[in-house]
């Protein structure tokens, strides 16, 4: 158990906003920031995090709440999980309760333990690299030689394995670590006829980090020149391992990769080891497989920009660009560099040091339409008089080209592109067009198509909004987006001044006969009344502390401005929209008006509902009468509200 000093040491030290920027890069919007979803997968931001008070809502996926909560949606965490981390990030010593130890860690998760055991065996294999004779002479020197200096080293956690079957796993038992943990991680291999030995010998180790710093794979490289042994052996899959979310190098590049605004991807771990100690620090690697769509939705929460560095061997170009399509259809802006014929990432930057290899990358950078279509041009002039084109290699080079261009979701930039490819190709650009469209409309079809395989989605939202004219179907739904509102006037208002009083309390009087509906919101509204009734004043940062998940939720959605109407407006038309303030005293006013009214078609449709049930006389009488009071009092308020109600 962790206590309870140490926990409030941990919220106390929390900063959202550099919490949430371990995972995502934040755009600064206003007194907010905002960013693209990491829950879902979209192409504008409906992301926003709120310094002032400690929160984040996600529109899309529904998610929010503090920083807590984040980092347990997110990293998949349990609640203590994520103070555990938390409080690593900001140094905060843990502080078990006495006595609770053995139990806690019988408790811990498996993922907890794998973790741990991971790291433990990456501390040992860095320090048989540095302090044992056979890691020295064999696996540092190794490196050496690689031009990896111990810096490099260090930053990347390489490490060296002994050349023995079971060194390994016997010291972790010795340590503690079950086999059963063991196996789990991948790091020992136990056979069905009783055989156990260790995944990883006599190789250099490069350990493979989450996005938190976390150990969670490690490659381990071949040194001897073996033919039938493979040049790495890999981690398999586990329960904190999935090969296609992970790139390689991202922990260590991300903050560069947000800083430049862009990232390299290239191939393997040496790549990205050579161009950091050639002092380019914002490359990763996809590991030697196809590019997955979460990886790239990975390099998209740092930035939209990915250069992708190409061997120079012209062989594999092609088959390799069609990889890249798969980036492209994930909105990211795609520059492709071509290395010299023979070198890849690692050998040219050996090559070059560290300025003219930066200089080669500046001036050697395509966009990668345009790599394609000088590539493709290229091949269809190929061994041509000047000027002419070999009609069936340049059909082919328009078919490719446009074929990438469909894949851009921005519009803009495809049309763009369409100009280009016209002007390289000499082809006029209403036939571009036409297979661009084509290609578009069948692709729609596709879509509507799968579309109507899906089951209809659940609506995320379970308090409804007023602003959807969706929303405007029954009366249950109008009573509940008037409580929303209602609610959302006092996490954002209750200080504010109405006539003589606070708003919370005109509101808290107003209301005071009404019950709330929804249930999420009548428990938001029960605090504020409990907290006036002792005398106390709630904020957002109180519903933080002390709330059930969905009530933060619900908070955390009432409390971000999702839209800055009135800036927008006022700076694109020149229009003068006061703000919310200013005008809070009619908002509340009328709120509390239709808040009521709405009740009360509610309560008139059970009022009908249970006559039409009604049996006895005496019972028929009691439902007219109650018909008639909720009728006059459903006129005297549609009069103050300025409705014309049907009769
Ligand atoms: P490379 O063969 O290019 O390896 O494979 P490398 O990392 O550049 O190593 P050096 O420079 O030759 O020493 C690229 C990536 O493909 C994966 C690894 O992730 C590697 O970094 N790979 C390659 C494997 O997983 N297994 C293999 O047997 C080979
Ligand atoms: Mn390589």
């Amino acid at each position: 158990m962790i206590t309870r000093e140490t926990i409030d040491e941990v919220k106390n030290r929390i900063d959202i906003v550099d919490v949430i920027s371990d995972f995502i890069a934040l755009k600064r919007a206003g007194q907010n920031y905002k960013a693209l979803s990491p829950f879902a997968n979209e192409k504008t931001p409906s992301f926003f995090v709120v310094p002032a008070k400690g929160i984040f809502k996600d529109f899309s996926s529904g998610k929010g709440g503090d920083a807590i909560t984040f980092v347990m949606e997110h990293e998949g965490m349990s609640y203590v999980e994520a103070i555990r981390f938390l409080a690593q990030k900001y140094g905060v010593e843990i502080k078990e309760e006495a006595g609770a130890k053995d139990e806690d860690a019988g408790q811990r998760s498996e993922r907890d333990s794998l973790y741990i055991v991971m790291n433990y065996a990456k501390d040992y294999y860095k320090e048989l690299l540095f302090s044992n004779d056979e890691g020295r002479s064999i696996g540092l020197s190794y490196f050496h030689e690689r031009g990896f200096n111990d810096r490099t080293i260090e930053k990347f956690e390489l490490g060296y394995t002994l050349n023995s079957w079971d060194h390994f796993s016997k010291k972790a038992i010795e340590h503690g670590f079950s086999e059963d943990i063991l196996e789990k991680s991948g790091l020992l291999i136990r056979k069905d006829d009783g055989k156990k030995y260790d995944r990883f010998r006599g190789r250099v180790i490069f350990p493979v980090h989450n996005l938190s710093g976390k150990i969670v794979a490690f490659g381990a490289r071949i040194l001897t020149k073996e033919k039938d042994q493979p040049k790495y052996i890999n981690s398999p899959e586990t329960e904190i391992y999935h090969k296609s979310n992970v790139l390689y190098g991202m922990f260590q590049a991300k903050n560069a990769i947000r800083r430049e605004d862009f990232c390299y991807l290239v191939e393997g771990y040496t790549d990205v080891i050579s161009l950091y100690q050639a002092d380019i620090d914002n490359a990763v690697a996809s590991s030697g497989t196809a590019l997955t769509e979460e990886q790239i939705k990975l390099m998209r929460r740092f930035t939209e920009n990915v250069t992708v560095l190409f061997d120079g061997d012209a062989a594999g170009i092609k088959a390799a660009l069609r990889g890249i399509d798969l980036v492209l259809k994930g909105g990211l802006n795609v520059r492709i560099v071509l290395l010299p014929d023979g070198e890849d990432p690692d050998s040219f930057s050996k090559k070059m040091g560290a300025t003219e290899l930066k200089q080669y990358l500046r001036e050697h950078t395509k966009d990668f339409i345009s790599f394609k279509i000088d590539l493709y041009a290229a091949d269809a002039s190929r061994d041509l008089p000047a000027g002419r084109q070999d009609p069936i290699k340049k059909a082919e080079a328009i078919r490719e080209i446009v074929n990438s261009i469909a894949l851009i979701p921005d519009p803009i930039k495809r049309s763009v592109y369409l100009q280009e490819t016209s002007n390289l190709l000499k082809i006029s650009e209403a036939v571009l067009l036409t297979e661009l469209n084509k290609i578009l409309i069948q692709e729609k079809r596709k879509r509507d198509q799968d579309r109507q395989r899906d089951e209809p989605k659940e609506p995320v939202e379970t308090i409804p909004d007023i602003s959807t004219p969706e929303a405007r179907t029954d009366t249950n739904t109008m009573v509940q987006a008037q409580e929303r509102e209602a609610i959302r006037l006092l996490l954002n208002y209750a200080e504010s001044h109405y006539e003589d009083q606070r708003l919370v309390d005109f509101m808290l009087t107003e209301l005071e006969e009404v019950e709330f509906v929804n249930p999420v919101l009548r428990e938001i509204y029960e605090t504020f009344r409990q907290a006036a009734e002792r005398g106390q004043i709630i904020d957002t940062l109180y519903f933080m502390e002390h709330s059930s998940e969905p009530v933060k939720r619900a908070v955390a959605d009432l409390t971000t401005n999702r839209y800055e109407v009135s800036k927008l407006w006022g700076d694109k038309f020149h229009i003068q929209i006061p703000h919310e303030k200013e005008v809070i005293h009619e908002a509340a006013y009328s709120n509390v008006l239709r808040l009521k009214f709405r009740l009360i078609q509610k309560y008139m449709e059970d009022n009908l509902a249970q006559l039409k049930l009604a049996t006895s006389e005496e019972d028929l009488e009691k439902y007219f009468s109650i018909h008639e009071n909720l009728k006059n009092a459903e006129k005297e308020l549609a009069v103050a509200l300025g409705i014309v109600v049907a009769r």
